[in-house]
């Protein structure tokens, strides 16, 4: 049986790609490359080009090929995008689950891995945050990922396709050979962010707030190494292969680190300077958002070994100062 990935070509689904290929699955990945690009598909991948959008589409796909799971990465992911276009975050994000979905249901296809987000639960009233918080998204990023979620769950009882939502907290690092690594355009992240200034691509970067109620006064976050993040995936995928009930598990490194950390972080990584300037409040910005894995690593066995910030951020600068421009000219939209 082979392994859907949906979105197999952007950050997250191309690192799932290259992990399910290692441990000797068969994978199938559709994209529409609006955000993906070509060059971050695995070779050894059977490759369908096209939006999840369109049922019929998705439907031959799935009569095609024999497939028993889903990894459902394609999505669009931009908070500030998400409230200037929400219509388009509804329809891409909400409306392609359903579509998903309804041709999971007509195919007989059973298991569901989805990528959910720290955004469904807005501004937390407490840090950890664990499952069991309330859901109060501010965006209308987290909002679509939530009710994707709720799509789930009732299509669950009425189908019986079992899912397991996974909601990331900040996702950084790439593949530890550089092979694939973090290319959005226009780049967004923070991450990123630093090294592209670290590479001289930005004369300085901006620091969104220092007078946060945060020791140093910027934001807090918690990094999860993406190849960690993707362990958890194919936990979720054998966890229901085997049976395992439908649920919702948060995956970060249970550890808050500030933007100016970041910034020291990289500097001693690259050895570079990185010019900073401080800058307004970005909306929509929560001060803190540190994650509880323990669901994760107690139901699933996850196990994250990629930790450490400083290795975080030293596999994400391998990847940007051997791609300095990402996947190259040829995928510019
Ligand atoms: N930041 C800066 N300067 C920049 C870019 C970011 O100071 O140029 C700050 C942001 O204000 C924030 C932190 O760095 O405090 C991290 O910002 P990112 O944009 O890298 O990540 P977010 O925390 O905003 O968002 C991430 C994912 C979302 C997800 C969210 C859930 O990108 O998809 O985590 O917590 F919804």
């Amino acid at each position: 049986m082979s392994v859907l990935v949906l979105g197999g070509a952007g950050y997250i689904g191309s690192h799932a790609v290259h992990q399910l290929i290692d441990q000797g699955e068969e994978v199938v990945v559709v994209d529409n490359l609006t955000t993906g690009h070509r060059s971050a598909i695995h070779p050894q991948v059977t490759f369908y080009e096209g939006d999840l959008r369109d049922l019929d589409f998705i439907s031959s796909i799935f009569a095609k090929e024999k497939i028993d799971a889903v990894l459902h990465f394609a999505a669009n992911s931009l908070v500030g995008e998400s409230m200037e276009k929400p219509l388009q975050y509804f329809d891409n994000n909400v409306y392609g689950t359903q579509v998903l979905l309804q041709a999971m249901v007509e195919a007989n296809v059973k298991y569901i891995v989805f990528s959910s987000t720290a955004a469904t639960y807005g501004e937390p009233k407490t840090v950890p945050i664990t499952e069991n918080l309330p859901t109060n998204p501010t965006n209308t990023y987290g909002e679509t990922k939530l009710t994707m979620e709720k799509m789930m769950k009732w299509t669950e009882s009425a189908h019986g396709i079992k899912y397991v939502s996974l909601r990331y907290f900040n996702v950084a690092g790439a593949r530890e050979t550089a092979e694939i690594g973090e290319d959005h355009r226009p780049e967004t992240h923070l991450v990123p962010i630093i090294l592209q200034t670290a590479l001289n691509q930005r004369e300085y970067m901006t620091i969104f707030g220092d007078d946060y109620d945060t020791p140093d006064g910027t934001c807090v976050r918690d990094y999860v190494h993406v190849e960690d993040l993707i362990d958890a995936h194919l936990l979720a995928l054998e966890y229901l292969r085997n049976n395992g009930k439908s649920d919702i598990f948060n995956l970060g490194s249970n550890q808050g680190f500030s933007v100016k950390e970041m910034i020291e972080t990289a500097r001693t990584v690259t050895g570079k300077e990185i010019p900073v300037k401080i800058g307004k409040r970005r909306a929509g910005d929560p001060s803190t958002l540190i994650a509880s894995s323990e669901k994760a690593k107690r139901i699933l066995g996850w196990n994250p070994t990629r930790t450490d910030i400083t290795k975080i951020m030293e596999d994400a600068w391998n990847w940007h100062s051997t791609h300095p421009t990402g996947y190259g000219k040829e995928d510019e939209a």
